[in-house]
């Protein structure tokens, strides 16, 4: 239909008579002139219509998204736009094909809008129209292809696995689907293709990989989706160090190809267990200091009760300085902080501010010997300001982890242009839930244990460490994945200590135990988010932004509105009945 895509045309093409057509994107009547910009794909045009030109009178009726298909001479603006690479030329328009008119819009086709995001998520087709989330959406195609063109290049292959598979316990919890041919039986949605690429390598596939859609009806938050996309990986014959100079290769061609960037290689690789001590958290942001000191010994011989107690019950204090701080925090700020943490748990927030000595509400409580010891242990200088958390392990660190991010981000302590990839390793097999009286594996329940732990499973399973690592970045969780169990007796031991007998091991997994006992290559594997892939380079801060047709936080489509009820008649067919209390159905 058309000759040249609109953000092609240059002053080269002076004189051409071309074919341009697009989306009319905004239009200028200057009573004798009119002028329209005419939006595709590729970008912007000026259509250009003269006081004499007959197509003058058809042009001023012309609304906005207006989509039609123009020809014309390309002829040198008078006034050039520097702002548009076609800013120096403009067509003078000879014949004009209205394909089709539009309403005005509800949202302003800009890469500005102030639309509200559910109005943005309602009429989505409208939304992506604008430059910016084509950018996004470009990109994020760009990303997928130096993925795929990575991993054939290694001669991975692309293999599919069933979105319809069996729901199994340990994960998050299950879309479901119900059978119409098994009346009373669901299908589960996949939460992440795990079991089927396992089963790859046992039937003899050696690397494996998709990009995936997974589902998981969670409670969501700003980094999730219900529905998501996986850059899922497998390999058989290999070691952990192979599937992670794997992924150090494969994020330093994505991250050349697609931003031109270069990236260090190995990654600093950081153990769970230091990971939790330095930062308080197992997604440590590395692009700043102001790390977490333990100071129980200097508090060991403490007379302030609040630490003492602490102490005493098997807790720990630590502390973070915030180098020339003490200017920027007031105690209505502190007060602030301290109500935050709350969240996590803590019972207070002590901190000191120092300039010739120690300030703060705490101070009274503390000997000198003590200050002094805190002064070096932690590094302070005049203007510091130190917080310290005295609580349970856990509370401690959750509650420094979110003062370290709140207040790095606060003082504009990093960028988005740094890119602090880390392997978290070495993580525990197991955790133990106190709610629920029971352990949950904390990668899952086919990661392989330790060589050395290997016989203490269900003897010792608190203090079992699994071949579990995690691309940690600017304090995010970008993949995950593991050495993987290959035998069958060790993955019966880590179902014993999830609390499965075995008739719940035979019904939920028995098939993926017999397919372990005929054979299994030592496997293992990775899954990255793509989506949080594609907010990294495009520093986008809002998973919907990347997601061409996303859900809202309460997993609801509200472009088409699903999720919506069904007919009586689609109900019955599947042997379901509705309760009284929620009956939607149409
Ligand atoms: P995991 O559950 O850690 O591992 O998921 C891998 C990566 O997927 C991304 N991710 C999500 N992204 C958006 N929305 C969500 N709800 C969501 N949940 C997870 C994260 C995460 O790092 N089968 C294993 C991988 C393996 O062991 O190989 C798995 O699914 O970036
Ligand atoms: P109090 O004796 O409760 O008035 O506390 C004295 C100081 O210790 C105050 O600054 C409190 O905020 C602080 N504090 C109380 N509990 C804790 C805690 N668990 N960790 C750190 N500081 C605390």
């Amino acid at each position: 239909m058309f000759t040249h895509q609109n953000n092609t045309l240059r002053l080269d093409h002076v004189g051409q008579t071309v074919k341009v057509k697009g989306f009319v994107s905004k239009k200028r009547d200057l009573g004798n002139l009119i002028f329209i910009d005419l939006r595709d794909q590729s970008g912007l045009v000026q259509l250009a219509f003269d006081p004499e030109n007959p197509l003058k009178d058809t042009a001023e009726t012309i609304k906005n998204e207006t989509v039609l298909l123009a020809e014309g001479v390309v002829r040198e603006r008078s006034s050039k736009n520097k702002d548009i690479p076609t800013g120096d030329i403009e067509i003078d328009v000879q014949s004009l094909d209205i394909f089709s008119k539009a309403k005005q819009p509800p949202l302003i086709i800009a890469d500005e809008t102030d639309a509200l995001e559910d109005t943005r998520l309602t009429y989505r087709y409208l939304d992506l129209r604008r430059p910016k989330m084509k950018d996004i959406l470009t990109k994020r195609h760009r990303i997928t292809k130096a993925v795929r063109d990575f991993l054939n290049n290694e001669q991975f292959l692309d293999l599919e696995t069933p979105m319809l598979t069996k729901s199994t316990p340990e994960g998050a919890r299950d879309y479901i689907v119900p059978s119409r041919n098994h009346k009373g039986s669901f299908y589960a949605l996949p939460q992440s293709p795990q079991l089927f690429k396992q089963l790859f390598m046992i039937s003899g596939f050696e690397k494996y990989y998709q990009i995936a859609r997974c589902f998981r009806d969670e409670d969501l938050r700003a980094d999730r989706q219900p529905e998501f996309t996986q850059i899922d990986i497998e390999m058989s014959f290999v070691d952990q160090d192979s599937v992670l100079n794997l992924t150090e290769r494969m994020i330093k061609y994505v991250m050349k190809d697609v931003l031109n960037k270069d990236i260090d290689t190995p990654f600093p690789r950081l153990s769970y267990q230091e990971a939790m001590e330095i930062y308080g958290t197992d997604k440590p942001d590395t692009r700043f200091e102001m790390t977490l000191k333990r100071l129980d010994d200097v508090f060991k011989n403490t007379d302030f009760k609040v630490f003492k107690n602490v102490l005493a019950n098997g807790g720990c204090i630590k502390a973070i300085n915030v180098k020339d701080g003490a200017s920027h925090y007031s105690r209505k700020n502190i007060d602030a902080f301290t109500k935050d943490i709350g969240k996590y748990g803590a019972k207070g927030l002590a901190f000191f501010k120092y300039d010739e000595a120690f300030s703060g509400p705490a101070v009274k409580f503390l000997s000198d010997d003590e200050l002094s010891h805190l002064k070096t242990t932690m590094a302070i200088k005049p203007g510091d300001l130190v917080f310290v958390v005295a609580d349970k392990q856990a509370v401690t660190n959750a509650s420094l982890n979110y003062l370290r991010n709140t207040i790095a981000k606060d003082l504009n302590l990093y960028d988005d242009d740094t890119f602090d990839f880390t392997f978290i390793t070495d993580w525990p097999m197991f955790e133990y839930n106190e709610d629920d009286d029971r352990y949950y594996a904390l990668h899952h329940p086919f990661t392989r244990v330790h060589d050395a732990d290997k016989n203490n499973i269900e003897g010792d399973p608190a203090n079992v460490k699994a071949y579990g690592y995690d691309l940690v970045v600017q304090g995010q969780e970008l993949g995950g994945g593991s050495l993987r169990i290959h035998e069958q007796t060790m993955q019966k031991a880590v179902f014993n200590v999830l609390g499965m007998d075995e008739n719940m091991q035979r019904s939920q997994f028995g098939f993926f135990l017999d397919a372990l006992s005929y054979g299994t290559p030592p496997h293992g594997g990775i899954a990255f988010g793509l989506d949080r892939l594609v907010m990294l380079l495009t520093k986008t801060k809002n998973m919907r932004d990347v997601i061409a047709f996303p859900k809202t936080a309460s997993a609801h489509c509200l472009m088409s509105d699903a999720p919506s009820a069904v007919s009586k008649k689609q109900l019955d067919e599947l042997g379901l009945a509705q309760t009284s209390d929620n009956d939607e159905t149409a």
